[in-house]
């Protein structure tokens, strides 16, 4: 039987093809009947299939006759390939012998290709090259089987032509899985050890996870114990994707699938976690993966003060299906109570505000994101602050770290200028520069977090014409000359809009905000003024002229409706504001004080 099963993923850059190869795999192997095919099936979430990115793991089993007359089973676990969700490819990749990586005919290597190359070599996975959208006019397979055995060291005789779209190449596809994936290996009489991928709670059968048993067998009514924390369950269902939840009678060495067993907590089933028998355990875990930290934190605020408790019960369902999603309870002077929330990074981010306003049907307000500095205080304590507005007094502070990463750029070399140009001006740090392919250069820099975090990328875009690509990892702390820029209104320290920023760049930054929170403040019925200030020196000022609005001046004569109606759209309006003090607010002001450009 194991030696009939394959495990494997597919790792991609973004668009390079994933979710569209995926589908033909699955139409190949009849896993899906024509009415159950929907458009990449692998994509559940809507939110997902409308930005076409694979946020959560979906693994499917299908089932191949193989030229050598033989049935396999194949695994297929989808990975995402936005830089933010690295942490999930890693995961994914555990549970795998093999990965096929596909790669753009008409682009070539970009930053996530590279990046999760790395990590299936890691984690020793046998790779096979595919080039996808070899049906495309601009498609050069040559050119990017010759980068990929310059740059990866992978064959390019042994590379495999496709395009997921007319369906062509996928048989082949399916035999270099039968034939190059090694054998999951493993006995069943061994004790069980079942590594946890994934979970996500089910509000039938409790907490859901998704496992990969490496050695032993589990079935409906063992008692297992997860090994990290000790805690027994009973198993009240195992089963396969078929590609729908299927129930099994048990899960041998070498398989995938889902087991349920009563858990009412999802952190009970931790992701790396490894799942054993309480009778017969096995004596070591398997290695398990790095706990994830969020990186980028924001403060969230509905605009309604009473719908805090109702943010608060989102966030918690939200939770159970995302372990990587933080949040703490925080009160802000201008804006009341809400939470602090920590994120893998900024899609992560809008991500999860798209989804509580969209599913929980809230209305947010968000802080500018903001990353952990490390400050060092004269009493030798170091405190990790996350919030602007818990900046300690600057007369207490010795010194301030903050992270840095490791950024690769890719892109062709008509853009080498404008990218460097970028990076200086984020205060980044050249590395090195490579050569891929006659016109294609990789770039690494080192840059603080807090620089890319907001607009980098969109920047990288729009410098490039859309042809860089970006992956980046946290390496460490720099100490850096940082000081808090606070912003008043009509005198008033607004704690929600102050932001950390470099001293060289203060002044600049100060005009900027003070600029733009000019133009997004309405005018009100009284003069606002707009001030940036470090500590107690102002260093920039704007004000806005009073106005009265009457919505009502342009409807002379009686018409009752259309009153109301304007009225009514006044007051939708304003909920989108927040009073400050005197001074209302839009709620995207907030957001906006950290773009640069
Ligand atoms: P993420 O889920 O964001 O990682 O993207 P992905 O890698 O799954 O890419 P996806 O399958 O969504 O494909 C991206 C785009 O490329 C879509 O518009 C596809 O229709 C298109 N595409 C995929 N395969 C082919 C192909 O073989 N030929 C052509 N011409 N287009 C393709």
């Amino acid at each position: 039987m194991r030696e009939r099963i394959r495990n494997f993923c597919i790792i991609a850059h973004i668009d390079h093809g994933k979710s569209t190869l995926a589908d033909r795999l699955l139409e190949f192997t009849g896993a899906l009947s024509g009415r159950e095919m929907r458009d990449q099936f692998l994509d559940q979430m809507d939110l997902e299939r409308e930005r076409g990115i694979t946020i959560k793991l979906q693994p499917v089993r299908l089932r191949y006759v193989a030229d050598d007359g033989q049935e396999y089973i194949l695994n297929l676990i989808d990975t995402p390939g936005h830089v933010d969700f690295t942490y999930e490819v890693s995961r994914s990749l555990a549970a795998c012998e093999g990965a096929l990586l596909v790669v753009d005919a008409s682009q070539g290597i970009e930053a996530q290709t590279l990046a999760n190359v790395y990590l299936a070599m890691d984690q020793n996975l046998e790779i096979i090259g595919v080039i996808n959208k070899i049906d495309l006019p601009s498609a050069d397979p040559s050119r990017v089987a010759q980068e990929m055995e310059d740059v990866l060291g992978l064959d390019k005789e042994e590379v495999i032509l496709i395009s997921a779209k007319m369906g062509i190449g996928i048989k082949e596809v399916l035999e270099a899985v039968v034939n190059k994936i090694p054998v999951p290996s493993g006995e069943p009489e061994q004790p069980l050890r079942a590594l946890i991928f994934d979970s996500y709670f089910d509000p039938y059968r409790g907490a859901i996870s998704y496992l990969r048993v490496f050695e032993g067998t589990v079935k409906r009514g063992d008692r297992i114990r997860m090994m990290s924390t000790g805690k027994e369950f009973e198993v009240t269902e195992v089963g396969v994707f078929s590609p729908f939840m299927r129930p099994v009678e048990g899960l041998g060495p070498g398989e995938v699938g889902y087991l349920a067993a009563g858990i009412k907590n999802v952190r009970d089933t931790r992701v790396g976690d490894t799942i054993t028998l309480a009778e017969n355990p096995a004596s070591e875990a398997l290695p398990g993966y790095r706990q994830v930290k969020p990186v980028v934190f924001c403060g969230l605020y509905p605009v309604e003060n009473s719908q805090f408790e109702h943010l608060r019960d989102a966030l918690e369902k939200l939770r159970l299906n995302d372990a990587s999603l933080h949040f703490e309870p925080e009160t802000s002077e201008a804006l009341g109570f809400g939470f602090r929330c920590g994120f893998l990074g900024l899609l992560h981010m809008d991500i999860v505000r798209e989804r509580l306003e969209r599913e929980y049907d809230l209305e947010l307000i968000a802080t500018a994101p903001s990353v952990v500095y490390q400050v060092h205080l004269t009493s030798g304590e170091v405190v990790g602050v996350e919030n602007p507005a818990k900046w300690p007094n600057p007369q207490f502070i010795v010194k301030v770290q903050e992270p840095v990463v490791r950024a690769v750029i890719m892109m062709p070399d008509d853009y080498i200028g404008g990218v460097m140009e970028l990076c200086q001006e984020r205060r980044g740090l050249f590395k090195n520069m490579e050569y891929l392919s006659p016109h294609r250069v990789m770039l690494t820099y080192e840059l603080p977090l807090a620089e890319i975090i907001y607009d980098f990328f969109d920047v990288l875009k729009s410098r490039t014409r859309g042809y860089a690509s970006l992956d980046y990892e946290v390496i460490g702390y720099q100490d850096s000359d940082l000081v808090k820029l606070e912003i008043l209104l009509n005198g008033e320290p607004v704690d929600a809009l102050s932001v950390i920023v470099h001293r060289e760049k203060a002044y600049m930054r100060a005009r900027g905000l003070v600029e733009r929170l000019r133009t997004i403040i309405p005018r009100q019925l009284y003069e606002v003024v707009i001030q940036a200030a470090i500590g107690s020196r102002v260093i920039a000022r704007e004000s806005i002229k009073p106005k009265r609005k009457d919505v009502l001046a342009k409807c002379y004569g009686g018409d009752v409706t259309r009153k109301k109606k304007l009225l009514e759209k006044q007051k939708e309006g304003k909920k989108k504001m927040k009073q400050i003090g005197r001074v209302e607010v839009p709620k995207d002001a907030f957001m906006s004080v950290l773009s640069v450009e």
